[in-house]
C-alpha cells in the first residue's frame, strides 16, 4: 500500500479540511473586520472539478478517511452540493462533513444529506438575538436556528454547535447556551479562541480560558468528565446535569491552554489549492499550479507527501517569537 500523510514527528494526517471560500455572510468580530476582507480572486479559486480531483487523490493514494468542508463559509458556495455528491460518488467510503454557520442550511440541508454528507458542525456563538447580532454584525439568528433545526431533522446529526466565549460580550451566556442544546440534542462545544483574526487583535486576557469555562459549567450543573476515549478528537468531554431530566455531553476546546497538537490527524487544502499542514503552519504548498500543469495523480499525491513531512510539533503559541499565520482563520478553513 502507499504511504500516507506523515510527519517527522510520526503523526498521520486522515482527517483533511477543505476550505471552498474564504468569502462569508457574517463578519463576526473575533474573525473579521466589519467591511470583510479581500477575497481571493475568482481565478485563483479551486474549480468544483478541481476541488474533487483533489479529494479522490487524498482518499484513493494518501489515506485521508474523513473531509470535513469548511471556509469562510461553505454555504455561499454554490458548488457546494455538488461537490459533495461528486465526492461521494468517486470515494464512497469516506465519512463527510461540513463546519458552517447555518444560514441558509434550512434550504439546503436535505440536498446535502442525500449527496452523502453525514454530519455538520454550526458556529453558533449565542442564542440571545441582540448579542448574536453584535457578535456577528448581522440580525439573523433566526435563520442560524432554523438551519440548526433542519440539519438535525434531516438526519445530518448529532449536530455539533460551536461556541466561541469573548469575554464582556458573551461570556455570560454558557449556561443558557448548554440548557438550549441540550434540550435539544445537541452536542456543544465550547472553544478557547485562537490568534487567527484577520485584526489581530487576540490576547491572552481577552480570551476566555478553557478552565474559566468549566468553573462557570461547575457554579451551574453537576458536571463530569467523560470515560470515553477522546483519541485526536479536539474536545475534551463531559457529561453534564441540569436537573429536570436535561442531561447530556458538552465538550471544551482548548487549543490553546490545552493544546492537542501531539495526537493531530489533520491536514488543510486552502479555497485556492495549497496545502497547509497545521492550522499555524508559517508556509504553504502549491497544488493548484500542478494540477493546472497537468500533473499525474501520483505526481500530486507526491507533492501532497512531501507538504506534511516538516509539519510543526506545535502551535507554538506561547513561544516568545510567534507569529501569527499570514492568513487569517477564514482563509484557511476552521
Ligand atoms: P469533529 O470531528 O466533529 O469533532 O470536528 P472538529 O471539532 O475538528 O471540527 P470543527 O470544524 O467543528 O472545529 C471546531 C474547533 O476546533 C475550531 O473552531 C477550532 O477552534 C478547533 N480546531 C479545528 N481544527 C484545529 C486544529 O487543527 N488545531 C487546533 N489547535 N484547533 C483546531
Ligand atoms: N479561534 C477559535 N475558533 C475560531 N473560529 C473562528 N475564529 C476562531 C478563532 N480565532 C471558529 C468558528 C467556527 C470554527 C470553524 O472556528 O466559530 O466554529
Ligand atoms: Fe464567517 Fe466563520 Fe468568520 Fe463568523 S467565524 S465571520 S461565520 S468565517
Amino acid at each position: 500500500t502507499e504511504r500516507g500523510l506523515v510527519d517527522r514527528h510520526g503523526r498521520v494526517a486522515t482527517d483533511l479540511r477543505v476550505s471552498l471560500t474564504d468569502r462569508c455572510n457574517l463578519r463576526c468580530s473575533y474573525c473579521m473586520p466589519p467591511e470583510g476582507l479581500e477575497w481571493l480572486p475568482g481565478e485563483d479559486v479551486l474549480t468544483d472539478e478541481e476541488v474533487v480531483r483533489l479529494v479522490t487523490i487524498a482518499a484513493e493514494h494518501l489515506g485521508v478517511r474523513e473531509v470535513r468542508f469548511t471556509g469562510g463559509e461553505p454555504l455561499v458556495r454554490r458548488g457546494l452540493v455538488t461537490i459533495v455528491d461528486e465526492v461521494h460518488r468517486a470515494a464512497p467510503q469516506l465519512e463527510l462533513s461540513l463546519t458552517t454557520n447555518a444560514l441558509g442550511l434550512a434550504r439546503t440541508a436535505p440536498a446535502l444529506a442525500a449527496a452523502g454528507l453525514t454530519r455538520v458542525n454550526v458556529s453558533l456563538d449565542s442564542i440571545r438575538p441582540e448579542s448574536y447580532a453584535a457578535l456577528t454584525r448581522r440580525d439573523r439568528l433566526h435563520d442560524a436556528l432554523a438551519g440548526i433545526e433542519a440539519a438535525a431533522a434531516a438526519g445530518l446529526s448529532p449536530v455539533k454547535v460551536n461556541a466561541v466565549l469573548l469575554r464582556g460580550v458573551n461570556d455570560g451566556e454558557a449556561p443558557e447556551l448548554v440548557r438550549w442544546a441540550l434540550a435539544a440534542g445537541h452536542e456543544l462545544r465550547f472553544i478557547e479562541q485562537m490568534p487567527l483574526d484577520a485584526q489581530h487583535g487576540w490576547s491572552r486576557d481577552t480570551m476566555v480560558t478553557a478552565d474559566e469555562i468549566l468553573a462557570a459549567l461547575e457554579a451551574a450543573f453537576d458536571v463530569r468528565p467523560d470515560d470515553e476515549a477522546r483519541g485526536s478528537a479536539p474536545a475534551e468531554r463531559f457529561v453534564v446535569d441540569a436537573g429536570n431530566g436535561l442531561r447530556g455531553r458538552v465538550g471544551v476546546i482548548a487549543s490553546v491552554t490545552r493544546p492537542f497538537c501531539g495526537d493531530c490527524d489533520r491536514v488543510r487544502l486552502t479555497a485556492d489549492g495549497q496545502v497547509r499542514n497545521c492550522l499555524f503552519a508559517r508556509g504553504e504548498s502549491d497544488l493548484r499550479g500542478a494540477l493546472r500543469d497537468g500533473a499525474s495523480d501520483a505526481t500530486i499525491a507526491d507533492l501532497w507527501r512531501r507538504a506534511m513531512w516538516p509539519k510543526a510539533p506545535g502551535h507554538g503559541i506561547d513561544d516568545p517569537t510567534f507569529l501569527q499565520p499570514a492568513r487569517p482563520m477564514s482563509a484557511i478553513g476552521g
